[in-house]
């Protein structure tokens, strides 16, 4: 199976980590799939979430990261993947994750999303808040690798200074 795993990644947390490493074992080739939405602020560019992603990943041979703009199924329908794959964080997640999943699949019948429930103690983990708790100045290595905690300490340091 081809899949992509579709989202901001703004900036890749140990819960996506997680999801793609669960992943990436089930399928033939998984793609790390970055949105590119100009109307949408985010802290860190496209290209740079695509450069993390790159890094943090080099170590799955069956995964490669790419990015798309416009609708998800549209994407879906050009790289004819087979699947999309979703975590699962809580119940919270869910109505919105169904809704996504029956309305991607209502564009295109094919196109099935397999959610993969998140980790226990990843569950509460989000890029909101750590890029939240990083601009407040609190400690973000439980929640992203060091890796990424010293890119969004960079980011921070440098938008700060501009
Ligand atoms: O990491 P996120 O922000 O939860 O990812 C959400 C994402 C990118 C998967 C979703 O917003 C999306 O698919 N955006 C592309 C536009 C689209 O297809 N919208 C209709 C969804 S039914």
């Amino acid at each position: 199976m081809r899949a992509c795993y579709p989202g901001s990644f703004d900036p890749l947390t140990l819960g996506h980590l997680d999801i793609i490493e669960r992943a990436a074992p089930l399928c033939a080739h998984l793609t790390v799939a970055v949105v590119h939405n100009p109307s949408k602020q985010t802290l860190f560019s496209l290209a740079e979430r695509q450069q993390i992603l790159e890094n943090q990943l080099a170590h799955l041979g069956n995964v490669s990261v790419d990015h798309f703009s416009g609708l998800l199924v549209e994407y879906v329908r050009k790289m004819d993947y087979q699947a999309v794959v979703r975590g699962l964080r809580d119940s919270s997640d869910a109505p919105i994750e169904l809704q996504m999943a029956r309305l991607n699949r209502e564009m295109l019948p094919h196109c099935e999303t397999l959610m993969l429930a998140a980790a226990g103690h990843l569950s509460h983990v989000s890029s909101s808040f750590v890029r939240e708790i990083a601009r407040l100045g609190g400690p973000i290595d439980q929640l992203v690798t060091p890796f990424v905690a010293a890119q969004v300490k960079q980011k921070l340091t440098s938008k700060e200074a501009s």
